[in-house]
């Protein structure tokens, strides 16, 4: 370190500010450079170079009464440096001085001018260093990348691929993953999964990296989730499968999928609904997800009390919306539900005659589809009150369907002798509820969650 800073700079004669122009001559030609310093008093320095002694020369005669210290151009402070000083401060220095010289000094003076060729070696030096740093860590971070158990894969904003490993590399050739695909994906805002020619699957994330102007992708292995939830779409399809046989005929599976549900937004100002999303087969799942929700009832032990009976349940739940009919509408319409959409005890009632001409329903399942759209102070008189539960249960259950089928929500049921606890979790927070029902004395207490 101390032999390169004395490197940095090259010896300078010193002259008294008395030296007449041979005197100055004669010390610089019996130096190696180009220049004197001309110590003028304490701690003030001036320096002459070959220009200065040239124009001293051509004075001639009146050159000859001028001396040293006439002539010297003056070192200022901000002309000195230390010579320990780091390499930045220096080129920093010389930016501001707009060029050289540059005096190196300490506390007792000026002691030389810094070199020009040794800072540019010291730069060379040093940049070769930094180089070799750099280059070490990026081949350190493509090691540590090529061992981690996901694919990473870096992209600039213009899709140029700056760093990748082996998994991303094979990911991104089988399936043209380029900016294109990136950008679609950032308008989608949801993550979307890559499948490899041997049948792993993998989640592809993005990630903007704005402090660098950067694109991070990574692909995550999902194959067991995947798979696990192919499997439990094919036990879906079985469920449905096994329904459909259980139909009375084929044209009330027919019936069923053709009754669309629909996605909404509800605008709380205007009243209006906007449709985001098209259910198709909607009603069908609607039945469907109506009939498991039975089937959890019934193991846990609910149609072991008096007044409740699983088979009048599946059946007003196979027939109780037959007779739905709904408006033809397509994503983004935004339209008045009350305007658009029959009043539900309309199709209830229609669903209840077809049922009974069609099918040959005893009364008390007439009763429940008649009447499922009816809030139960608004029941007639006639409607048989032992009914009451099973209107009850069943009007809960079209609901919380509505919400599996529309929403995908999450619904827990527990129940506990004749009352149920309900737990909805959704997308949508605003349906998320919990809900308790006693389906025998007509108790009903909802929270927002
Ligand atoms: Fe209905
Ligand atoms: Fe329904």
């Amino acid at each position: 370190m101390e032999d390169s800073i004395r490197e940095r700079y090259v010896d300078l004669p010193v002259v008294s500010p008395d030296a007449n122009l041979k005197e100055v001559a004669q010390t610089l030609l019996d130096s190696e450079g180009t220049m004197v310093v001309v110590s003028k008093s304490e701690n003030v320095y001036g320096y002459i170079d070959t220009k200065v002694l040239l124009k001293w020369f051509l004075m001639g005669e009146e050159g000859a009464k001028l001396k040293a210290g006439d002539l010297a151009i003056l070192i200022r402070d901000e002309d000195r440096l230390e010579s320990s000083v780091d390499i930045e401060n220096i080129v920093e220095k010389v930016v501001k001085n707009k060029g050289l010289p540059l005096f190196v000094s300490d506390e007792k003076g000026v002691k030389g001018r810094f070199s020009l060729e040794s800072l540019m070696d010291e730069i060379i030096r040093s940049y070769g260093e930094e180089k070799g740093k750099r280059l070490n860590v990026e081949h350190l971070i493509k090691v540590v990348i090529d061992m981690v158990p996901f694919g990473i894969a870096l992209y600039s904003v213009n899709g140029k691929i700056l760093q990748k490993n082996k998994i991303a590399q094979q990911i991104i050739d089988e399936n043209l993953v380029d900016l294109a695909k990136i950008k679609k994906m950032a308008k989608d805002n949801h993550p979307k999964v890559l499948t490899l020619n041997n049948g792993t699957h993998y989640r592809m994330c993005i990630n903007n990296l704005q402090e660098v102007d950067n694109i991070l992708v990574t692909f995550t292995d999902i194959t067991t989730e995947y798979e696990m939830l192919q499997k439990l779409r094919n036990s879906q399809k079985e469920v449905e499968t096994a329904f459909s046989i259980m139909l009375p005929d084929q044209r009330l599976e027919q019936r069923l999928k053709s009754i669309v549900e629909y996605m909404d937004e509800y605008d709380d100002n205007t009243g209006m609904i906007k449709i985001t999303g098209i259910i198709k087969n909607g009603c069908f799942k609607h039945v469907i997800n109506m009939l498991k929700l039975i089937a959890d009832a019934f193991k846990q032990g609910l149609m072991e009390l008096p007044g409740m009976d699983k088979n009048a349940l599946v059946q007003a739940t196979i027939l109780h919306d037959i007779g739905k009919v709904q408006p033809s509408l397509k994503i983004g319409d935004i339209v008045n539900p009350k305007e658009v959409f029959e009043k539900g005890y309309l199709h209830a009632f229609r669903s209840a005659d077809l049922s009974k001409e069609l099918y040959n329903i005893d009364t008390n399942i007439y009763y429940l589809i008649k009447y499922h759209h009816h809030i139960e102070n608004e029941l007639p008189s006639d409607f048989p009150k032992f009914l009451l539960p099973m209107y009850r249960f069943f009007r809960l259950i079209d609901g919380l369907s509505a919400g599996i089928t529309r929403r995908g929500s999450n619904i827990s049921m527990r129940i506990r002798d004749t009352r149920i606890f309900v737990k909805e979790e959704s997308n949508f927070p605003l349906y998320n509820q919990k809900l308790e029902m006693d389906v025998y004395t007509g108790f009903l207490d909802s929270k927002k969650l």
